[in-house]
């Protein structure tokens, strides 16, 4: 069974994305009053695409210091900048821009590269950004991911391996179902983090979730499940359909 630190359940996926707003500018305010800098990760998806635009409104932007926040990315596909699938244009479009937050304090993976050198360059900017642990992995104060009905995280995708022991910190694994190459932080990275705030919605992920909080521990079926903070904490944000099969929703 997956140890959690934390689970919270909301009403439904509206709730989520404001929670997970909130979330955000609560890790936020604390690294700024410890650290005088925020360094998240951001992930794609529907339920970071509403956190994003909430977090942009005149109801929250005014509750954090965005101009000591620095923007980095969970995992990217493998297209340009501009185009509708990548994770950046998402994150460009319904925060980075609306925020005016400065190219400077934006560390975006590189899609349009060929992958396996996209993602050494990543991890070269990761290693001269942040602070490593003693692993020598980059140490994020907050990692945003989400959950896929197959249980996949960031693009760490079932069948992708390794997904343990890897020593790389970015990795360009080829996803089968997509029939593409992805853009991904490794376990090694993820696990790094002092925050990590997986959130997932809808009833796509009943089941997955069920079998990924309650199930034998079996990352190579459910990545997700591969997400252990080393020093960090994790917590799981979910919507009540998400939540429905979870056999105690309380520990
Ligand atoms: C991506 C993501 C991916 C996502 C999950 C859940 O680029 O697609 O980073 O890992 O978080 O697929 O996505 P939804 O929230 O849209 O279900």
């Amino acid at each position: 069974m997956l140890e959690r630190s934390n689970l919270i359940v909301v009403r439904d996926a509206e709730a989520l994305a404001e929670r997970v707003a909130r979330h955000t500018l609560d890790a936020g305010a604390h690294a700024l009053a410890l650290r005088g800098r925020f360094d998240v990760a951001l992930a794609g998806g529907s339920t970071p695409k509403a956190a994003y635009e909430l977090l942009a409104s005149p109801r929250f932007r005014g509750e954090l210091d965005w101009s000591r926040v620095r923007f980095f990315f969970g995992d990217e596909r493998c297209v340009p900048p501009d185009d509708d699938q990548s994770n950046f244009k998402m994150a460009r479009t319904t925060l980075l821009d609306p925020l005016g937050i400065a190219p400077t304090a934006i560390f975006r993976m590189r899609g349009e590269g060929e992958p396996r050198a996209a993602a050494a360059a990543y991890a070269d900017v990761l290693r001269a950004q942040l602070e490593l642990d003693d692993a020598g992995a980059p140490v994020f104060d907050l990692v945003m991911l989400g959950m896929g009905p197959d249980g996949h995280t960031a693009s760490l995708f079932p069948g992708t391996d390794p997904l343990e022991d890897d020593d790389l910190l970015v990795r360009a694994p080829y996803v089968e179902k997509f029939t593409t190459f992805r853009l991904t932080l490794t376990p090694k990275t993820i696990d790094a983090a002092r925050e990590i705030a997986i959130a997932t919605a809808g009833d796509t992920k009943t089941d997955a979730l069920a079998a990924v909080l309650d199930g034998p521990f079996d990352p190579k079926r459910y990545p997700v499940q591969i997400v252990r903070p080393r020093n960090g904490t994790l917590t799981w944000l979910v919507d009540d359909v998400a939540a429905a099969k979870l056999r105690s929703r309380d520990s």
